[in-house]
């Protein structure tokens, strides 16, 4: 019987680029290579694999995938991490080179959500103990639309005590979602493009203001709405 996915193999435009980004970002060794940049194997720091990915190059010119917008396909691969620890430092690495594009508790596991060079979706997640997976608290899902110059809906109610998901995508041209005063910065990429996953703990009651971050045009300062958590 299988005993589970062992490894990897993508189709990027430049095998030798994904190579810098998988080690420069995420710590990956390079356990085989052709010297043409033809292809290239690597291994996650913390594996005892041979390999678990892999790059192939198909050039400059190909075009990005449509997976999931009109064509099936891969959605992404997910990356697990030993601790919540490691999953912040992760996620804090992600922040600053750019390529986080979201967060969220599935209640089974942790996960942040990024995109490679060639704008190939990944997950790094930890595995919460599976003694806990039936206590992750009352969750909501929210689909919120950005266009200019509005957030659809623009105020949204929540109890103490829930976990509040967000999935902000734009109808038109990329916005950014930013909590005031908390530390949610995404952008919400433009239309069909994808979404920002935005996780809210309510753990106090009170009215938290959200905004969007990224400059969409003249109406950009008054794009906002509020999330109002109720005792
Ligand atoms: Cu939307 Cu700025």
């Amino acid at each position: 019987m299988i005993t589970r996915l062992n490894h990897a193999v993508l189709y990027v435009r430049d095998a030798l680029v994904h190579q810098r980004f998988y080690a420069d970002v995420l710590g990956f060794s390079t356990v085989a290579a052709e010297s043409a940049g033809g292809y290239v194997f690597m291994r996650a720091p913390g594996s005892d694999n041979h390999h678990d990915i892999a790059f192939f190059t198909v050039g400059s010119d190909a075009s990005d995938s449509t997976a999931g917008r009109g064509s099936v396909g891969l959605y992404h691969l997910g990356w697990e991490v030993a601790t919540l620890a490691e999953l912040d430092k992760m996620r804090g690495q992600l922040e600053a080179n750019g390529v986080l594009v979201g967060a969220s508790d599935h209640g089974g596991n942790l996960s942040i959500y990024a995109r490679d060079p060639d704008g190939l979706e990944f997950e790094v997640m930890w595995l919460v103990p599976s003694s806990d997976w039936a206590s992750a608290q009352e969750r909501r899902i929210v689909e919120v639309v950005a266009e200019r110059f509005i957030f659809t809906p623009s105020e949204i109610r929540v109890s103490v005590g829930t976990t509040l998901e967000l999935r902000v995508r734009s109808d038109d041209t990329m916005h950014g979602f930013r909590i005031v005063g908390g530390n949610v910065n995404l952008t919400v990429p433009k239309r069909r493009q994808g979404e920002a996953v935005v996780i809210f703990e309510a753990h106090e009651a009170g009215k938290f203001r959200f905004e969007c971050s990224r400059l969409c045009g003249a109406g950009h300062n008054f794009m906002q709405g509020e999330i109002i958590v109720e005792p």
